[in-house]
């Protein structure tokens, strides 16, 4: 039974959703005849007080069930199947009897949804339960009466950022913003305080089903409201470039739906749901964000077995990535050893990590005990003799190898037995680093970004040696400090930074080939790219840029080959040699950046890279920033950088910012249709060179129909 139903000696009914065989309820077929049945049921009880519906799982109900959702193929079912559901939510809500939710763990999208249907809601006091309505990160709409309830709910301006940018927020928020009317210490009070508003009433109606119900603040005719949705479009495609239909289609479904009668509006969000639920955009972030994060979880490149878990982590360097490496493992509660040439600069990172915790704990998320646990749990040193037990130690010490080799030969040393020394390098072949270690099989390369505190992703890098023992141990360990880890094999730029090189690389030819600069940083941005080619040049530093190129046009020589030219590479080398221009660091790059103000274009660039007699359309240069970075990722999955096409796509989103809206760089040649991309791959290589040349594995995928 999806649902159990339970009434007591008041007369109040309890619908107690339990899905069965699921760790979550989820709205599916199953739950939703069940949903019918119960709602059959109680509209048939003769003595009837009120109705709560409680959940048997932590969570109250999760939402709709993407596996389903996946499968709806057109429009019209998508639209039928939302308007069936809801109308079971419409006769709960005007049924007449009073309707408690008792959220007792997370409401998030269907299961918010549900309890807006009901006349009272309740939810336990606990900051770990979160309330709101993520679709629009699937791409999606709350399409169970979400946004049509919010809106008339908190009114037009206050709905907008929880339905347009999902914002979950915990029990104490929802009740402070409107979206809850109570708390309750647990359960049983959760229960009781249910019982208690129904036993206060005979009949209960929706806000918005009252004679005389006004929108708050006031609906779209009003002069304020009105003002506001004039530019809210235009702010809106400032953020998104045109590339999320979700928010968009919200904000439609929102204001058209503003100024009709409840039940037109809930189909006028059908009917934009039915729209988004079966485009592309939504397949590609469901897929993503869903099914491949939820398999990359659950261990699909993890070697299956166990290991002892991480307790103490030895950090080496205080620098900008080893503070941050140690607080993110002093917040998941391991003990930390950070440590630094002298103990003057390993205390100044661990005085950074104490800004990071008090920033934290002025936000409220974190109370003050809490902070000096996690700061006492790292010691600051300059003697590796403190590293002893640690059972993994990760290094953060300057980009050099003859460094690195030394501090990994003092560190194994004092490493607890089976433990794992892992390396945050981000250029050095992880093999070659591990040569000087007493236990290769125990190296493994950790690839963090910066800045750690925030970026979700860790590279995990396998050497030629690296066990599968390590691999786990540094794929829990990812976990543990709530990231996301992928496993590449070996490999110059692991696959993070190869990919996302020829991204500024094309930015630079494009310059060479007197696009102008505006233009390029537009169609970057255009692309769905965090940032435009030449300002993350001009971040990750010209300089390095070129050292890097060098280095590998070093080790590609080395094993008899040429490293094929890019014509972007002149173009960093021009602005390092001729301009000394290096970057952002040096305050001269690309850009100039004034100490007083914004960063601006360097006006001399125009000078020394002329434009071009024909500036080529937005559309192609879009295609091929993006073209350029997909088939790099084909060549590393010819390589065998990768082996999985989920690591692929969420690496390349979480690690470089790649287009979300596509679902990842593979995701992308997919929507594109791979017989297509190999087409369009080939003109683009007649046009602007070999880099552009689909690979053979590509065209005989896209001649035998196959998909990534
Ligand atoms: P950083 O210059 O900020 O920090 C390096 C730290 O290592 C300094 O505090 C230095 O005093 C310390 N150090 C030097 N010799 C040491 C020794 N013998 N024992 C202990 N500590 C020693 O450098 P950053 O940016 O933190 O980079 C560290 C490593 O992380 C490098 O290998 C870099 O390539 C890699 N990396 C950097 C990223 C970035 O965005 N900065 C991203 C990913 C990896």
């Amino acid at each position: 039974m999806a649902i159990h139903y339970e009434k007591d000696a008041d007369n109040i009914v309890t619908l107690t959703m339990d899905l069965p065989g699921r760790s979550a309820n989820v709205i599916n077929a199953e739950f939703g005849q069940a949903f019918l049945d119960a709602l059959n049921k109680v509209t048939q009880e003769t003595e009837l007080a009120g109705i709560i519906l409680a959940s048997a799982k932590d969570t109250f109900l999760a939402g709709g069930d993407l596996e389903m959702l996946v499968a709806l193929d057109t429009p019209e079912t998508a639209f039928t199947n939302s308007e069936g559901f809801k109308a079971q939510l419409r006769r709960l809500e005007t049924q007449g009897k009073p309707v408690v939710a008792a959220i007792n763990g997370a409401a998030l999208g269907g299961g918010l949804e549900l309890a807006l249907a009901c006349h009272h809601r309740i939810a336990i006091d606990n900051d770990k339960i979160k309330v709101g309505l993520p679709e629009v990160t699937l791409g999606l709409l709350p399409g169970g009466g979400g946004v049509t309830r919010m809106v008339r709910l908190l009114g037009l301006q206050a709905a907008f950022s929880y339905l347009m940018e999902g914002k979950q927020v915990s029990p104490k928020e929802a009740l402070s913003a409107g979206i809850i009317h109570a708390l309750a210490a647990d359960r049983d009070d959760l229960i009781a305080k249910a019982k208690a508003w129904i036993k206060e009433r005979k009949s209960a109606k929706q806000p918005w089903d009252e004679s005389g119900y006004k929108m708050p603040g006031g609906d779209p005719r009003r002069p304020e409201v009105f003002q506001m949705l004039a530019i809210a479009p235009a702010m809106l495609r400032k953020r998104t470039y045109g590339n999320y239909p979700a928010p968009e289609a919200i904000m439609s479904a929102a204001v058209e739906g503003a100024q009709t009668d409840f039940d037109t509006a809930s189909r006028i969000e059908s009917r934009y749901f039915a729209q988004l639920a079966t485009g592309q955009v939504a397949k590609n972030m469901i897929s993503a964000f869903w099914f491949q994060l939820n398999s990359i979880k659950a261990g699909t490149s993890r070697p299956a077995g166990d290991q002892a878990g991480t307790k103490k982590v030895g950090v080496l360097g205080a620098g900008m990535m080893g503070h941050g490496i140690a607080y993110v493992s002093a917040l998941s509660g391991m003990d930390v050893v950070m440590k630094d040439v002298t103990a003057e600069s390993a205390q100044a990172g661990k005085d950074k990590i104490a800004k990071l915790l008090d920033k934290r704990l002025s936000r409220g998320k974190m109370t003050k005990e809490k902070r000096d646990e996690v700061l006492n749990r790292i010691v600051a040193t300059a003697d590796a003799a403190d590293l002893k037990g640690c059972d993994l130690i990760i290094e953060a010490v300057f980009e050099d190898r003859a460094l690195k080799a030394k501090v990994t030969v003092e560190a194994e040393a004092h490493l607890a037995e089976n433990g794992v020394f892992a390396s945050n390098t981000s250029t050095l072949p992880i093999t070659g680093l591990a040569e000087p270690s007493a236990n290769p099989e125990n190296f493994v390369g950790l690839h963090f970004f910066s800045p750690v505190d925030k970026m979700p992703l860790v590279e995990i890098i396998k050497g030629a040696k690296t066990g599968e023992y390590a691999l786990r141990k540094a794929f829990d360990y990812v976990l543990k400090i709530k990231k996301t880890p992928i496993v590449v094999n070996d490999s110059r730029g692991f696959y993070t930074s190869r990919v996302f090189g020829f991204y500024v690389n094309e930015g630079a030819a494009l310059l060479a080939e007197g696009m102008h600069p505006r233009a390029i940083e537009s169609a970057g941005l255009q692309a769905g790219m965090p940032v435009g080619p030449l300002a993350l040049l001009d971040e990750v530093n010209l300089g390095l840029a070129m050292h890097i190129r060098d280095q590998t046009r070093k080790d590609f020589e080395a094993e008899g080959k040429t490293l094929p030219n890019h014509p972007g590479f002149a173009v960093v080398e021009r602005m390092v040699t001729e301009f000394k221009r290096q970057g952002k660091a040096q305050g001269a790059g690309f850009y100039d950046y004034p100490v007083d103000g914004k960063k601006r274009l360097w006006p001399e660039l125009q000078q020394h890279f002329p434009a071009a007699a024909e500036q080529l359309p937005q559309k192609e240069m879009i295609e091929r920033m993006l073209f350029a970075q997909c088939l790099e990722t084909v060549r590393c999955r010819d390589e065998g950088v990768f082996t999985s096409t989920a690591d692929a796509n969420i690496g390349s989103i979480f690690g470089w910012g790649f287009a979300p809206f596509s679902g990842g760089t593979l995701q992308y040649i997919n929507a594109y249709g791979l017989k297509r991309f190999v087409t369009r791959a080939a003109v683009l290589a007649s046009k602007y060179g070999e880099r552009f040349q689909p690979p053979a594995s590509l065209i005989a995928m896209a001649e035998k129909g196959e998909t990534f």
